[in-house]
């Protein structure tokens, strides 16, 4: 079956990483055209806007993208183009899978997580104001309806991948209002779901309790800004953000994309691992019905990994991009 699907390369290790992706959702033998379409920084010097109309119709159209990292300037410029998409295509729920591979160096090797974060409000909302000179403020909105509706898809998700446990992550000490709200929303919905058992747990304590045991988790559901943060330290469990991948997803639409930034330090130097990417394309493809090729990539993959030999060197190997996938690309081919 051959599918069409928005790719947007992104910018800084952006191109790098998806044309490898590419690469080797090719060699699986499966069959997409690819509609490239730009976003953020490079979109702004060719359509003078960074979430160009020409990118959301391709979306809506396709329904699916793969999507690089897009660099957002600290401090100044334009609004982030990942926070807009997420909020214009209502892409409400981001999923992050954190396991351990073998053959990643790690600092443990069970690790067997899933995080899912409201993607569209909280403090993401974009909602600053300077007061007065010296004084700003920024507006933390948590509606009833995004929150009854990532704690609902977190329920469904659990309960579709057999998960046992879901823990909600808040502030809820401080933000009575905000925070009291999802947690409040998230008790209710829990009693339609006696099957999962469901806790909760102030970020603070949570952050402590994941260092010291990720496998005392199973499900963390959590607000746009602490699922923000506490995703990177999830990664920092299994190896880093170079094997990490997520999903952006909504009733319509799907925006596949790897955890991690557009890394400027390493950018076009064909040094960034790939493989974050690549598995947000195998959650792609999963989500477009082509269990086998996924399947078949995730073990070549694992093998890679594993025989060490192609390593990048944020896992303590020496290998480019090219070479790392040049000999996934073998492995995938000798498993067809
Ligand atoms: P980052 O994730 O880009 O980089 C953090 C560190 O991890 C850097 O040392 C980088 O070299 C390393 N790293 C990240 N991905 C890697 C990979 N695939 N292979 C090897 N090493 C990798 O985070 P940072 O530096 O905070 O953000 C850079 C830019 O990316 C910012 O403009 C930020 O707004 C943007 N960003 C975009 C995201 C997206 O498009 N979804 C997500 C997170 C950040």
């Amino acid at each position: 079956m051959s599918h069409k699907v928005t790719l947007i390369p992104g910018d800084g290790i952006g191109p790098e990483i998806t044309e490898a992706t590419v690469r080797v959702i090719e060699a699986a033998g499966v069959d997409i055209e690819w509609d490239r379409q730009e976003a953020g920084i490079p979109a702004l010097k060719e359509h003078g806007e960074t979430v160009p109309n020409q990118l959301l119709d391709s979306i809506r159209e396709n329904k699916v993208a793969l999507k690089g990292p897009l660099t957002t300037l600290v401090g100044k410029g334009f609004r982030s183009a990942n926070v807009q998409l997420r909020q214009k295509l209502d892409l409400y729920a981001n999923l992050r899978p954190v396991k351990s591979i073998g053959g990643v160096p790690s600092r443990y090797d069970k690790v067997d997580l899933v995080i899912v974060r409201e993607n569209t409000e909280d403090l993401y909302s974009g909602i600053e104001n300077l007061i007065s000179p010296g004084v700003t403020q920024a507006i933390k909105v948590v509606t009833e309806r995004a929150s009854y509706l990532i704690t609902r898809w977190a329920f469904e998700y659990a309960r579709r991948h057999n998960r046992k446990k879901i823990t909600l992550v808040h502030k809820a000490n401080i933000m009575k209002v905000s925070d009291g709200l999802f947690l409040r929303i998230f008790e209710e919905v829990a009693r339609d779901y006696p099957d999962i058992t469901a806790e909760d747990k102030i970020v603070d304590a949570l952050c402590m309790r994941l260092v010291m045991d990720p496998s005392e988790f199973d499900v963390l559901l959590l607000g746009n800004l602490f699922g923000d943060i506490v995703s990177d330290l999830a990664a920092g469990l299994v190896g880093g953000l170079g094997v990490v991948p997520g999903a952006n997803i909504g009733d319509e639409y799907a925006i596949f994309e790897a955890v991690h930034g557009s890394a400027p330090d390493i950018a076009g130097k064909n040094l960034a691992n790939p493989t974050a990417l690549i598995f947000s394309a195998l959650l792609m493809l999963r989500h477009l019905g082509e269990h086998d090729a996924a399947d078949r990539i995730w073990k070549s993959i694992v093998v890679t990994l594993a025989i060490g030999h192609h390593l990048t060197r944020d896992l303590g190997g020496t290998c480019s991009t090219t070479e790392f996938t040049d000999a996934l690309v073998k492995e995938i081919q000798s498993r067809s």
